[in-house]
């Protein structure tokens, strides 16, 4: 997969693996690993979908209607990918914590859904539930953040609850916050995943 890896300098820190919304791309939300931990290994990948010329982790249906083959077919790429880039740039492939926007938060949240050990940890920006009806693995000891907008059009309110419940029957420690905001990434969500990250993980 098309990605940027950045070597931290302090290589015991965690790895963040960026996951860029529709129409993002690898180089977007590098700012986002500065603010969060700025000493950490950096890998930033480009999602493979593309939908009118806007690049995405997974096809859809429709707006907010997942294409859920596909999101399977996806997120198991994505998986071996990240064992691909532990290999070739020597991380720890435990110590990886997602940060995801929108649709990349999306596929963060699908690896968790669907592999005990994908990341150690997650920061979830406007993310929705990917799958419903399936059984999670046990996600004790993993942590996540989740950052959701109270006036969000295209992750509801009741997506981010869902969402927070579902990881959290799975034994997964979820912190949701919420931003009186849409759908927009702000600075103040990011400082507080900053926060939450310097306590937990
Ligand atoms: C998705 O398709 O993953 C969500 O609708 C969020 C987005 O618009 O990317």
């Amino acid at each position: 997969m098309k990605h940027i890896f950045k070597e931290g300098t302090n290589k015991d820190k965690n790895v963040l693996l960026l996951l860029h919304g529709t129409g993002g791309n690898e180089e977007g939300l590098l700012q986002l690993a500065e603010i969060v931990d700025p000493e950490a290994s950096v890998l930033s990948v480009r999602g493979n979908v593309l939908e009118n010329g806007m690049p995405r982790f997974f096809k859809r249906l429709a707006e907010g209607v997942f294409d859920e083959e596909d999101l399977i077919f996806r997120t198991n790429e994505l998986n071996e990918f990240l064992d691909e880039a532990a290999e070739k740039y020597k991380f720890e492939r435990d110590n990886m914590v997602a940060i995801g926007y929108s649709n990349g938060a999306n596929i963060a949240a699908s690896l968790l859904f669907h592999f005990q050990d994908a990341l150690k940890g997650a920061i979830l920006h406007h993310p929705m539930v990917p799958r419903r009806d399936i059984e999670l693995p046990n996600l004790s000891g993993k942590q996540v953040f989740i950052a959701a907008g109270t006036n969000d059009p295209i992750c509801p309110q009741e997506e981010a609850i869902e969402l927070q419940q579902l990881l959290e029957k799975a034994k997964a420690d979820v912190e949701l916050y919420w931003e009186n905001n849409g759908h927009q990434l702000t600075r103040s969500e990011v400082e507080q995943a900053h926060e939450w990250y310097k306590n937990i993980i």
